[in-house]
């Protein structure tokens, strides 16, 4: 046995990706651990999105550096692999800043891992490799282990829409959707592992067209699995959401009353120098109709401050726009000029203090409308399915449809268990519960 430590950053796809190494790497004897200090091999699964998230990955590896070298004076090899968007986006230049890396592998390259790590600490073996395949990953993929009661399942990757200031299209390629047979294979798999719900998971998730009915048709036969008891997607782009999705918001149970719907901003001229291709009444217009197919539906965004340009004026339209729609929850983030994107060299970027500021602002009013939206929750009864032990011994956590963390006192109950639980408290981030046998409503 050899011990594997994987450390994830970054979205989904990231997440999804790391469980997928760590799928590969078992037939070859690894097995995940939490330390990374006493690891035969760490990966570094890594984000490009940010520039923080970026530059994390280097402290990390000088941290690495150190346990690299410990290992080494105890006469073991220590392999390091950088993964994920920054491997992507930088390659070799990985290589020249931490020398003691062993390997850089995209997010499109590392099917390859078992070939590559053959080749490790021969003078000749490749330590690079970033190449887009002809052969989309998906086929090189092994079937998918189970863990826990909730997976993630990603039925598409990559990004067409070019956003002005996102690096995605550039890290993970051109828009590539797997076939609808091969999802269901995976998701069958999962299902007989004992899986209850599955999160499809794809960079531009909406914009699916594996089946004749793009996601929407997917969704409907997914539903129709036996065992399948909760479905969701991440992440949607507001351009994408045609009328079989939202359809499917109407027809199908299974799928969970929670979207996560990026608006990043209120303001029309914004969103039009980001390149989001559709207004804020668009994205109003939009909600409407997801609620009335769906009227507990809970949303969420993500939104971007200081992006080149913004006045406080159309600051305040993302404002006016959170006020109006009420998000259960929602990220937001200062705008961070990334290389080789378009809002990177645009005149007229906002000074960081200003967007900072504004950021502070935004959040403020998001945090307190996610306070009220698990507020309302208080006294209702939510079916939760408990997929982990809590921090305190005897307490398990699960996700309410509507995607908060519940706590309970374990009593009977297990991981696994989709159970109804009486919502007693309600904390910014998280709700607390207690079984009952009642037959549970949605939130306001
Ligand atoms: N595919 C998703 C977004 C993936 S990136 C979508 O289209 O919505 C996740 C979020 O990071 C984005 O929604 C955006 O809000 C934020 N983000 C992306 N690039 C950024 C940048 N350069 N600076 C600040 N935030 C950024
Ligand atoms: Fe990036 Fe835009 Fe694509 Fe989302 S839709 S991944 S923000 S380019
Ligand atoms: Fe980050 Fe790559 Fe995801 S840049 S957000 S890990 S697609």
């Amino acid at each position: 046995m050899r011990n594997l430590h994987i450390k994830t950053f970054g979205c989904q796809m990231n997440v999804y990706d790391s469980a997928r190494m760590a799928d590969l790497l078992a037939p070859l004897g690894y097995r995940s651990v939490d330390d990374p200090a006493g690891a035969d091999m760490v990966i570094l699964n890594t984000c490009h999105i940010r520039e923080k998230a970026a530059e994390k990955v280097y402290s990390d590896l000088g941290r690495l550096r150190l346990d690299k070298q410990a290992a080494a004076r105890d006469g073991r090899r220590m392999v390091l692999v950088v993964a994920g968007c920054v491997a992507q986006a930088e390659g070799a230049e990985i290589l020249r800043r931490a020398p003691h890396v062993d390997l850089v592998v995209g997010p499109q390259t590392y099917a390859r891992l078992p070939d590559l790590l053959d080749r490790v600490g021969r003078t000749a073996g490749e330590r690079v490799a970033t190449e887009f395949p002809v052969m989309p990953k998906f086929d090189l993929l092994p079937e998918p282990r189970a863990d826990g009661p909730s997976a993630f399942l990603s039925v598409q990757e990559g990004c067409d829409r070019f956003c002005a200031f996102c690096v995605v299209p550039y890290t993970r390629g051109a828009e590539y959707s797997r076939p609808a047979a091969e999802v269901m294979a995976d998701a069958r798999a999962l299902l007989a592992q004992g899986v209850r719900e599955i999160t499809l998971v794809g960079q531009n998730v909406n914009a699916y067209h594996g089946a004749p009915g793009g996601l929407g048709d997917l969704l409907r036969e997914l539903a129709s699995l036996d065992g399948m008891d909760r479905l969701r997607y991440t992440t949607s782009h507001p351009a994408d959401m045609d009328d079989g999705l939202i359809a499917a918001h109407r027809e199908v149970p299974q799928l969970m009353p929670f979207l996560h719907l990026p608006a990043q901003s209120g303001s029309d001229r914004v969103l039009r120098a980001m390149n989001r291709r559709h207004t804020a009444d668009d994205y109003r217009r939009l909600v409407d109709r997801l609620r009335a197919a769906r009227p507990d539906l809970a949303l969420s965004s993500d939104f971007i401050t200081g992006f080149p340009g913004e006045t406080e004026a159309e600051f305040q339209a993302t404002l006016d726009l959170v006020a109006e729609i009420g998000f259960a929850q929602a990220y937001s983030f200062k705008f961070s000029a990334r290389p080789g994107t378009p809002a990177a060299t645009l005149p007229d970027q906002v000074a960081d203090a200003v967007a900072g500021e504004r950021l502070s602002r935004l959040q403020d009013r998001l945090n307190a409308d996610q306070e009220a939206f698990n507020r309302a929750c208080v006294g209702r009864v939510l079916p939760v399915l408990l997929d982990r032990a809590g921090r305190h011994p005897g307490q398990l956590v699960g996700r309410s449809p509507h995607m908060q963390a519940v706590h309970v006192a374990a009593g009977a109950a297990r991981p696994g268990d989709l159970v109804d639980l009486k919502i007693v408290a309600a904390h910014p981030n998280s709700l607390a519960g207690v079984a009952v046998a009642a037959p549970a409503r949605a939130c306001a």
